[in-house]
């Protein structure tokens, strides 16, 4: 690898911070720049106080920041002093006009398109890392190559896999790396100089090259994929519940089949968090603007049953509390759509405690990571909100625990103890399956998980 390579990543979120950080670290002669438009991000990222929470970053930005490793706002020096430039900024669902609810928004994209064009001096390769609808890659070219100034940039694709959470874990061994390029000889010279910056740490068999088409489709088939599962089990969930059979049970014998697998079977509230509707939503735009309309209602059929999951968890709290919540404190354990992350970006729970406040339940959260998203992420919404960082002090005086966050943190907790200041009777609906149910039965909880039959103390 040249010694003096600049790397530029634009776009210091989820995936642009940890992605380069871990780049940073593993490539020492890489001179790695992260920027962003917001400036309070990049100044969260020069502080010992992270912008974002994941296991290991803390680490990992320490060994490398101010050695090759750095974050700045200048975008238009880093474009200038960049020989490779990753886009790593938000792609959400539009909102409006064509496609909205839909198609992505790629606004964010055609910016960084334009302004790198505005400040390149030099020739440069453009790295998707981004999940952008397929055949983005060619919009992006197009603009870049309408320059008048005689450079030349290729596109490549080289989508993100990282789960949040898992996201350090996840870079610093992947599965795979997906690297995809135009598939002439200027394309193929720069997919090497990609290859060359991950095989610094990636075994060569677990870097897949392509061409870029298929890169930009394998990302939203892979989140499509992931997703399909997660609500395939949370269907056969409400089955169990009215056979009397057990869903970790069902799981736990579909996975053994390995061209099944185990992972990803876990029945729950549904799946949240910023990509998988997203990515989801905008296949089935894919689908339909190609005429495609069973392949669109299939994959929208999808998040159809994750919506309807949440709702059913509702129902199931509302008519076994006598069909009234009004008035009634009910604990939240957990704000963010998975353990290990303060993110609430689409989160389940948000949608439970809006349904929970329109029944007017007095709602109280609890997460060890996310309490500060919650202002905003109800805002607007009427009714009686309180955050409490300690579980004990949540719970104490409530008619109902929800769990809503797989939190490690929720199933250590001194049960006994919570029981024992709760209104009675004292509910508690597992969304998740995490806790052990016969244990808080014997408590004196009436429990109800997902997919298993409920314990009832009343
Ligand atoms: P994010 O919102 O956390 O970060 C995006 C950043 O881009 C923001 O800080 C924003 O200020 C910045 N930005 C927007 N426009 C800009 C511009 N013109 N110039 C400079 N900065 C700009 O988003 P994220 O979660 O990091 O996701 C980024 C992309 O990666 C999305 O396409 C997402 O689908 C994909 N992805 C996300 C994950 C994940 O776990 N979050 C995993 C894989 C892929
Ligand atoms: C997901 C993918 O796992 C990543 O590979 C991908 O890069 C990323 O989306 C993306 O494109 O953004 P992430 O959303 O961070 O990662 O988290 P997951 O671990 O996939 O969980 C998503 C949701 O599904 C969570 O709410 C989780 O609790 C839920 N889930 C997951 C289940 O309900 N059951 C399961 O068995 C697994």
């Amino acid at each position: 690898m040249d010694s003096t390579l600049n790397i530029l990543c634009i776009g210091a979120g989820y995936v642009g911070g940890p992605t380069m950080a871990v780049i940073a670290d593993r490539c020492p002669h890489a001179r790695v720049t992260v920027t962003d438009i917001n400036s309070d991000r990049i100044k969260a990222w020069n502080s010992d106080n992270l912008p974002i929470y994941e296991p290991g970053l803390d680490a990992v930005v320490r060994r490398a920041r101010g050695r090759n490793l750095f974050f700045s706002t200048d975008i238009p020096a880093g474009i200038r002093a960049a020989d490779i430039i990753f886009v790593s900024v938000n792609t959400p669902t539009k909102t409006f006009g064509q496609g909205a609810g839909r198609a992505s928004d790629l606004q964010y994209c055609e910016q960084t398109a334009r302004q790198i064009l505005a400040c390149a001096d030099s020739s440069k390769i453009v790295v998707e890392k981004s999940t952008f609808p397929v055949r983005t890659a060619e919009a992006i070219a197009r603009i870049l190559n309408s320059n008048g100034k005689g450079l030349a940039f290729q596109v490549l694709s080289n989508p993100e896999f990282l789960a949040e959470g898992s996201a350090i874990q996840d870079l610093e061994a992947p599965d795979r790396v997906l690297i995809g390029s135009e598939e002439t000889p200027a394309g193929l010279r720069a997919r090497r100089v990609l290859v060359d910056i991950y095989r610094a740490w990636v075994p060569a068999d677990r870097i897949i090259e392509s061409n870029v088409w298929s890169s930009e489709l394998s990302k939203l088939t892979a989140n499509a994929f992931l997703a399909q599962r997660v609500s395939s089990i949370n269907s056969i969930s409400a089955i169990c519940e009215r056979t009397d059979a057990d869903i970790d049970e069902v799981a736990r014998a579909v996975g053994a089949d390995s061209r099944i697998g185990p992972k990803f079977l876990k029945a729950g509230i549904g799946f949240g968090g910023s990509c998988f509707k997203k990515d989801i939503l905008n296949l089935v735009y894919i689908a339909e603007s190609y005429g495609l309309m069973e392949v669109a209602r299939y994959w929208e059929s999808v998040v159809t049953m994750n919506e309807w999951q949440e709702a059913r968890f509702i129902r199931n709290i509302l008519a076994n509390m006598f069909n009234t919540i009004a008035g009634k404190r009910i604990a939240l354990f957990g704000f963010a759509f998975k353990a290990d992350t303060g993110d609430t970006r689409e989160s389940q729970a948000v949608a439970v405690a809006k349904d929970l406040l329109a029944e007017r339940a007095h709602v109280v959260i609890t997460d060890p990571k996310a309490l500060e998203y919650v202002s905003t992420d109800l805002a607007g919404i009427d009714g009686v909100v309180e955050c409490e960082r300690d579980p004990y002090v949540a719970a104490a005086g409530a008619h109902a625990i929800a769990l809503l966050t797989d939190w490690d943190l929720y199933r250590t907790l001194d049960y006994r103890r919570i029981f024992d200041t709760m209104a009675k009777p004292a509910y508690l609906f597992d969304g998740r399956n995490c806790l052990d149910h016969d244990a808080l039965h014997a408590l004196g909880f009436s429990v109800f998980p997902v997919g298993k039959r409920p314990l009832l103390n009343i």
